[in-house]
């Protein structure tokens, strides 16, 4: 059974056919990074409008990689929420025009669930249930997860994601985009020494927007931001997201009861974070699967193994299901 799935929910392009077991054939993905890295965050209109012009042709690239043609697909899938809603209508209409020409089945995927079912692409997989991590540029938040469609959100951001404040702290330094990239090349090698806040320390939600604006206090009361001032602000930076992030899910293992933590999301590709997840796990006799740095980011082979999971077992989206942009479980 061949899947191909869609993903347009922000500013990536990316299509995926995944096959039997959860294998992936062919995955695309075309980053609009370079067009929104001069207005240092993602332009809604820009990014549906570049979703237009390349999905097509990434498409056809990704059946031409798995060496089929759209005969050999059983069903197709696509991202319908939470995102934005003009790219989100892209891949959605894309996807029904698809099914409905070639008469197959539609399956509408959840984002979010998509990144925690990323762990499924490797070969070692996570047993239920498991504590996922999903942070993100729009999302940071902690789930229990019994099976497919049945989660739990155990915590979440009540203002910034943490890739929105790695986005935002790396835009006023002026270092580059996207902000969590920057930002982990910028600290590489260097410890950080400045003290920065840690929001609600003692509660099971994430705050970031404090920690931003203690970065952006900082700056304003400095004088000469020197390089090396600025890769300690970013190291200090770095260090205390991952400090809460790694804290969060730790201690939502223990009060779950569970063994197994996922995590996903574009942030969950920063290195410190995975040493620090890894090491963790193991003084708490925890397992940790982290799925490969390509898909943590957005990617269309998540989408397809929760489509495929759904398709297998006979479920199907009504056609005339349109895009949730605020989709939450
Ligand atoms: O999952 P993703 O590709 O898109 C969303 O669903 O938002 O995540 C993008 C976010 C951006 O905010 C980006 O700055 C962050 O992930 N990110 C990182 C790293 N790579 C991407 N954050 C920290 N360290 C990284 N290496
Ligand atoms: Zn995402």
């Amino acid at each position: 059974m061949n899947i191909l799935a869609i993903e347009t929910s922000c500013d990536d392009t990316s299509c995926a056919v995944i096959t039997d077991n959860y294998k992936l054939l062919s995955l695309n993905i075309s980053s609009q990074n370079d067009i929104h890295g001069n207005f240092g965050g993602v332009v809604p209109e820009i990014a549906s409008r570049q979703h237009l012009r390349i999905l097509p042709f990434i498409f056809q690239k990704t059946l031409q990689d798995a060496k089929i043609s759209i005969k050999d697909i059983d069903g197709i899938c696509a991202t319908i929420g939470p995102g934005l809603v003009g790219s989100l209508l892209v891949g959605l209409m894309f996807a029904k025009g698809l099914c409905i020409s070639n008469k197959k089945p539609f399956f509408g995927v959840n984002h979010i669930e998509g990144h925690f079912f990323a762990s499924f692409l490797e070969e070692k997989r996570p047993d239920f249930p498991f504590i996922a991590l999903v942070a993100s540029g729009g999302h940071t938040a902690l789930y229990l997860v019994k099976g497919f469609r049945n989660y739990k959100i155990i915590g979440q951001t009540r203002d910034d994601a943490a890739g929105e404040a790695f986005d935002k702290v790396a835009k006023l330094l002026g270092i580059g985009y996207p902000g969590g990239v920057a930002i982990e090349k910028f600290a590489e090698g260097v410890r950080g020494s400045i003290n920065l806040p840690y929001p609600l320390e003692k509660e099971k939600d994430f705050s970031f927007s404090g920690l931003k604006t203690a970065v952006l206090t900082i700056v304003k009361k400095t004088d000469n931001l020197s390089d090396d001032f600025k890769k300690n602000l970013c190291a200090s930076f770095q260090e205390k997201v991952v400090k809460i992030l790694v804290d969060k899910t730790v201690r939502a293992c223990k009060k779950y009861k569970v063994k197994n933590i996922v995590i996903s999301g574009g942030v969950a590709s920063n290195k410190l974070l995975r040493q620090e997840i890894t090491t963790i796990a193991k003084s708490e006799d925890l397992e940790v699967f982290i799925p490969q740095k390509k898909f943590c980011t957005d990617n269309a082979a998540m989408i397809g193994v929760v489509g495929y999971y759904f398709l297998k077992n006979n479920f199907k989206t009504d056609l005339s299901v349109s895009a949730i942009p605020d989709w939450s479980f």
